[in-house]
């Protein structure tokens, strides 16, 4: 049985919070009023909302940490703790009404991620992971997928769009992967991609140029599942790169190689 620690406590309840906000605006969601910010990056007054409660609770339980939120950036606490905040991951799935998105919350202590919450509220899913204590979805332990072959395989990714990213590159990996997998799943949400990985539902997921709070919490989530997180070169600052590659570990090198020999095709 899953035992939620203080902190795992204070995350799920400011997730389920900001997640009630978040329900009913989606049902409302031709009636939200929307605006750009910068490329390809939509944000909803439902987003804002979200962020500010979020704000509110975690800082109403935990005074001295600082904050890295997507809307607001970075907010200095005591130097040692950071909350790292995605109020709505899947926001172009939201705007369209397609129902797969979540809230991220990962907490960094001295710079090591050691606690992740990644709250779905369309189907009540709360993935959460604290380090050294394992991988959790609702109170069912998770563990990334047994799958050892690359043919077996269900692999998710981010697919670039507009001016995001070198799309010619991209597509040289995405047919890579096509062709040695059983398949590849863009679902629009990179922090439950990762939760994804954990719970076994993909095998593996790989993006470029995510941001810290797109990813901090998942990669937590897929490590204590028992995955591999690395970037696509196989370094370990995936927050200041931005790529992503997480997987089991019998498929994490030959996924990774796939990716890196595609990327030196002519
Ligand atoms: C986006 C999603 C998406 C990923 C994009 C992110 P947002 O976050 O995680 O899956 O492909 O790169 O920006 O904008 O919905 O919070
Ligand atoms: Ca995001």
């Amino acid at each position: 049985m899953a035992v939620f620690s203080p902190t795992i406590n204070v995350m799920t309840a400011a997730a389920r919070k900001a997640a009630r906000g978040l329900l009913r605006d989606f049902g409302e969601v031709e009636q939200l009023q929307v605006s750009v910010k910068g490329p390809g990056d939509f944000v909803s007054q439902a987003d804002h909302k979200a962020e500010k409660m979020l704000r509110v609770e975690l800082g109403k339980a935990r005074p001295g940490f600082g904050f890295l939120m997507e809307e607001s950036g970075e907010t200095t606490g005591d130097g040692r703790h950071r909350w790292i905040v995605d109020p709505l991951d899947g926001t172009t799935n939201f705007l369209h009404g397609f129902p797969h998105f979540a809230i991220s919350i990962a907490l960094e202590r001295e710079g090591e991620l050691v606690a992740a919450v990644i709250y779905e509220p369309v189907h009540d899913e709360m993935f959460w992971a604290e380090k050294g204590s394992g991988a959790y979805v609702n109170d069912r332990r998770m563990r990334v997928s047994a799958r050892k072959t690359l043919p077996d395989t269900l692999i998710g990714t981010g697919i670039p769009f507009r001016e995001r990213g070198d799309h010619p590159a991209y597509l040289k990996g995405l047919a890579a992967v096509m062709a040695a997998t059983s398949g590849v799943r863009r679902a629009g949400a990179a922090s439950l991609d990762l939760a994804y990985v954990a719970a076994g539902r993909l095998d593996g997921f790989w993006e470029f140029g995510l941001q810290p709070w797109d990813i901090a919490a998942g990669i937590l989530l897929v490590r204590e599942a028992g995955g591999r997180v690395t970037d696509i070169a196989g370094g370990h600052d995936m927050l200041a790169t931005g790529n992503v590659l997480a997987a089991n570990p019998h498929l994490h090198l030959p996924l990774g190689s796939l990716l890196k020999e595609a990327g030196r095709k002519e």
